[in-house]
């Protein structure tokens, strides 16, 4: 009984999982659960939303979740949302019957059907234009399309899957996302931390990485300087694990030896950096001529308006789009956090 009771902490490890997730590298806590949470939601056939900043391996984890899916007998066919123009994505997805609009000269099956058996991954969800919205909601719920042009019910036997690197939170409160499709993708949801968030896992990504491209490159690279490692550490990574992966494919064509050393990798990375504030992680000024005391965490230029209102959205996703905790977070009452969030919408 007591040792039932361990910290929830010593629970998480890789033994306890039922997948295989060699590829998918990392012993931080924060991936640790991210690996628990595939392993929990790739038996299920809910549709799964998987959060992001780009580069986290929002792909890699739907791949694994298709993988892992005990019902999916296909392959996994990967739509991305932002790269169709927007009029065509309901004939992508829905198909239509021959004549359905001038110019349907025969039936065109959609990927919903094309992927019956298997799993449909709808990546950069978040910019689904509108007015499809709720035509994917009422999808996920009834579990049958309609080709466009066509009165047949059609049962949907592809397990959905859905990423997107915008904060679908912010999405809402800006009027792009519908917020009963936002709901309904979130209850199946895997949250990717970024790199800088799990520094304890960079050195094994990458070490991972070299020998991927020793072996891919034929080269016998083999050790990566301390120093450089602890470039690494001090470094922001707002490309997150691909840009990992690309500095040490670029280190390694350059490194005639056996290590990779600091002249190896791209200049921003040769210079330590400050961490930058968590608010605006990315807008560090990485100019070593200026001292840190004259960096701001924002651009130059920003106004206050646009540091309180990425203040404001960045609790809000934080908090999970709870109100109460957020304006508590922020010292505000909450008429007041409603007032802001409701003149951000009327902005757009
Ligand atoms: N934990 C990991 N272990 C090993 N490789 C990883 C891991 N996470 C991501 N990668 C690798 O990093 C690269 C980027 O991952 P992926 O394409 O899945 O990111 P993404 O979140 O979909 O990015 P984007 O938002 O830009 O589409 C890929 O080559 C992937 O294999
Ligand atoms: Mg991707």
């Amino acid at each position: 009984m007591a040792e039932e009771m361990a910290l929830p902490e010593t629970l998480l490890s890789r033994e306890k999982l039922h997948g295989n997730y060699d590829n998918i590298v990392g012993e931080s806590t924060v991936h640790l659960e991210v690996l628990k949470s595939i392993d929990t939601f790739a038996k299920s056939s809910k549709v799964v939303l998987i959060s992001g900043e780009t580069g986290t391996g929002k792909e890699l984890v739907a791949r694994a979740l298709h993988a892992e899916n005990p019902h999916a007998r296909h392959a996994m066919v990967t739509v991305n949302c932002a790269e169709i123009a927007g009029n065509l994505i309901e004939n992508e997805l829905f198909g239509h019957e021959k004549g359905a609009f001038t110019g349907a000269e025969r039936q065109h099956i959609g990927l919903f059907e094309t992927a019956s058996g298997g799993t449909l991954f709808l990546d950069e969800i978040g910019v689904l234009p509108m007015p499809l919205q709720p035509k994917l909601l009422r999808v996920l719920q009834e579990n049958e399309i309609r080709r466009v042009g066509g009165t047949a019910k059609i049962p949907v036997t592809a397990r959905v899957l859905t990423a997107t690197n915008i904060n679908l939170i912010e999405a809402v409160a800006a009027g792009k996302f519908r917020r009963d499709l936002y709901e309904r993708l979130k209850s199946l949801h895997i949250q990717l931390p970024a790199l800088r968030e799990r520094r304890e896992d960079i050195p094994a990504l990458a070490k991972y990485f070299l020998t991927k491209e020793n072996n891919c490159s034929n080269q016998k690279v083999t050790d990566i300087n301390p120093e450089v490692l602890s470039l690494f550490d001090a470094y922001s990574w707002p490309g997150n694990i691909r840009e990992l992966e690309g500095v040490i494919g670029r280190a390694v064509l350059l490194a005639g030896g056996v290590d990779i050393l600091p002249h190896h990798l791209p200049p921003d990375l040769q210079v330590p950096q400050t961490h930058p504030l968590s608010l605006a992680d990315a807008t560090v000024s990485t100019n070593p001529n200026i001292p840190d005391y004259f960096m701001l965490p924002f651009p130059m230029g920003t106004t206050l308006k646009e540091i309180e209102k990425s203040a404001i959205l960045t609790t809000l996703a934080r908090e999970n789009g709870n109100r109460s905790k957020t304006a508590a977070v922020l010292g505000i009452s909450q008429p007041t956090l409603r007032a802001k969030l409701h003149a951000y919408e009327q902005e757009e």
